[in-house]
């Protein structure tokens, strides 16, 4: 099996290589090979998804990606135009492979939970995935750009664009998400407002008379928000578009305490998937050896469930993360008084270690 690596920009590379750490014990015959993308791939070939990182994505079984990002030649990256953005690269991987579903699940570990901004009795037992779709909606929509109206004013426009096969396929893979777990579905929408989340909501309504067993419910975008702050172990699956979907994940992710603690999956119709934290490149921290390679190290976990169907070995990982948590180590996002602060190395030798005082 081929896993293509994908460090990034800012702390993706350093978060990357203690995934890797993880990847080469839990899969020590698996043949990894790297490649540039983002701010790395424009500084490596002058396009942020060089022609060779889009091969070697397509060949590979499994990509695991830091994340992509940051500012290109002394440049503000939301200046530069779309196509040398860093993120543009990251956006055409995943449509180039028809990743067209994200799974982003967010748990709160106990031993975080005084990391949470929500009190604990609100928060406990919170074990939840957030399905979004990725391949359409205002990111990809046309028409989109800035143009000048006749009166020579600047007029910016994106369009929420989703086709009924889209919508289609994203239910298909939510009831079924929801059908492996506690059988709860929230699709969230805006069905009152936009005529696109009408057929949304129609469609994913269709969809789930094959899934009898599974209970949908419908929530529109500002109610979930809500709901999610209010009572969030009330949900099990969520799925939604693209762009509500990036706002709730990144929401839901800071009720488990920290964005450095939250894997994704993206996948497509096979076994192939890109797998990366939910976190983006941090400029803030990057460099200094502090952030939280958990997310990452997570990432594996679900490639090894998703992509390889080795779901021992994917809980395997999960509960050397929760061993080092339970053994007090902590990076500087979950610190807690009384606890061990280490870097992003340390947490992911700390794991390692766990991993091979279970075998
Ligand atoms: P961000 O996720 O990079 O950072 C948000 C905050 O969380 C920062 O304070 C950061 O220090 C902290 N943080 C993030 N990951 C952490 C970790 N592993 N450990 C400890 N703290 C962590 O989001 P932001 O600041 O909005 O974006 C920064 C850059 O990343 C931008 O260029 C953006 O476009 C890019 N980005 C890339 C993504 C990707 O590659 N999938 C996703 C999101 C943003
Ligand atoms: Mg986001």
């Amino acid at each position: 099996m081929t896993i293509a690596v994908m460090g990034g920009d800012g702390i993706g590379p350093e978060v990357t290589a203690q995934a890797v750490k993880v990847l080469r014990h839990m899969l020590p015959n698996a043949e990894l090979e790297w490649a540039p993308i983002g701010l790395a791939g424009i500084e490596a070939r002058g396009k942020p998804l060089p022609d060779e990182t889009l091969a070697l994505a397509k060949r590979a079984d499994a990509i695991l990606l830091g994340s992509v990002g940051g500012s290109v030649r002394g440049l503000d990256e939301a200046r530069l135009p779309r196509a040398e953005r860093p993120g543009t690269g990251l956006l055409d991987l995943r449509e180039a492979l028809v990743l067209f579903a994200n799974y982003r699940p967010a748990v709160l570990y106990p031993e975080l939970i005084g990391a949470s901004s929500l009190r604990p009795e609100v928060i406990e037992g919170l074990d939840l995935i957030i399905l979004r779709e990725l391949n359409g909606d205002a990111y990809f929509g046309e028409p989109r750009g800035i143009t000048t109206t006749p009166s020579n004013e600047r007029v910016g426009i994106n369009t929420i664009r989703y086709t009924e096969s889209e919508i289609e396929r994203i239910a298909h893979a939510a009831f079924r998400c929801a059908r492996g777990r506690r059988k709860k579905l929230c699709s969230v929408d805006k069905a009152n407002v936009l005529e696109v989340m009408q057929l949304w909501r129609e469609v994913v309504t269709r969809v789930g008379r094959d899934y009898p067993d599974v209970e949908l419910s419908h929530l529109f975008i500002d109610a979930a928000s809500m709901e999610l702050v209010r009572k969030p172990t009330q949900f099990d699956v969520i799925v939604t578009g693209n762009m509500f979907g990036d706002i709730l994940s990144d929401a839901a992710a800071m009720l488990t305490g920290s964005i450095g603690m939250l894997p994704s999956a993206s996948l497509g119709h096979d076994h192939r998937g890109l797998y990366e934290p939910v976190h983006g490149t941090a400029p803030d921290i990057a460099g200094k050896d502090i952030a939280n390679p958990l997310a990452a190290i997570l990432s594996v976990a679900m490639m090894l469930r998703h992509s390889f169907g080795l779901e021992d070995r994917a809980a395997q990982v999960e509960a050397a993360a929760r061993a080092v948590l339970a053994q007090g180590y902590r990076t500087a996002d979950i610190q807690q008084p009384g606890c061990r602060l280490v870097g992003t190395r340390e947490m992911g030798d700390a794991v390692l270690d766990a991993l091979r005082s279970a075998s």
